[in-house]
């Protein structure tokens, strides 16, 4: 059975069908990437998932159980958490308070911290360890409005990751950064234990190629193609989608 299946999903906005029956699945430890121009219904397809919007029409299932229409809190709480969540950050607390309160809202103990119980020095390490994973290391005691921009979208995925999720919905994380960052961000998201299945909306496919098993494309909020990442940049049908939308190499 797949972790993950999504059948027959609608969305429309107004007269606009966003997604006009999208079908896919995915198996627990999968890391497929959603690839599409812009307008395809990649993000509206991830708010499907994470709960943020309510299918007009279709299913989500996750392991079996229908969970379509669920608000975003439940489905974090079955495991499914996309990352976007800037309000999840606050700004003046530092890396590493950051990513302890999302470790002790996981566990349900964010009322202790309110009324100033202990230091709870297992957080710490497990915050830690987080951080040391994301090499945000350095970086524990500076607030997180002082992030560079990069560090601050791997701060969002450290948050994500403290509330151990099995499926982690990613939309565009290297959107905007320097190579640098981006090289820093494949390497990380590379490494990911496989206990965890990873969605991820990507324009550049040589991020696609580093870190994802398979790829679906979309197109006019349909699932176009599906397959390897190189079944996919060899089909004709996908070149067709991008021609005409993206400027032809010089
Ligand atoms: N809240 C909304 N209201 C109306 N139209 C929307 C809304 N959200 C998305 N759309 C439209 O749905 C289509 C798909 O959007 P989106 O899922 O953001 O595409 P992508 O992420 O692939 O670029 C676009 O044409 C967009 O303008
Ligand atoms: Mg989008």
């Amino acid at each position: 059975m797949s972790q993950l299946a999504v059948e027959e999903i609608w969305k429309s906005f107004g007269g606009f069908h966003a997604l006009g029956g999208v079908t896919l699945s995915v198996a627990s430890g999968e890391r497929r990437a959603i690839i599409g121009v812009n307008g395809a219904g990649k993000s509206t397809f991830f708010s499907i998932i994470g709960g943020q919007l309510r299918p007009t029409s279709g299913r989500v299932l996750l392991d079996g159980e229908q969970v379509t229409g669920l608000p975003p809190h439940k489905m974090w709480a079955r495991g499914v958490t996309r990352t976007f969540q800037r309000n999840a950050i606050f700004p003046g607390l530092d890396v590493r308070q950051n990513v302890r309160l999302a470790i002790l809202a996981r566990r349900r103990m964010g009322s202790r911290i309110l009324a100033g119980a202990g230091r709870h020095s297992h957080i710490d390490d497990e915050a830690d360890a987080i951080l040391g994973r994301l090499e945000l290391c350095g970086r524990a005691n500076v607030a997180a409005c002082d992030l560079a921009y990069g560090e601050h979208r791997q701060l969002e995925i450290a948050i994500a990751l403290a509330g151990e999720p099995r499926i982690l919905l990613l939309d565009e994380p290297t959107a905007g950064m320097s190579p640098a960052e981006t090289q820093a961000m494949v390497a990380m998201l590379a490494q990911l234990p496989r206990t965890l299945t990873l969605l991820i909306v990507e324009h550049d496919m040589d991020v696609v190629f580093a870190i994802a098993d398979s790829v679906s494309v979309l197109h006019q909020g349909r699932v176009l193609v599906e397959g390897s990442p190189s079944e996919v940049q060899a089909d004709p049908r996908v070149a067709e989608v991008y021609f005409g939308q993206v400027e032809a190499p010089q």
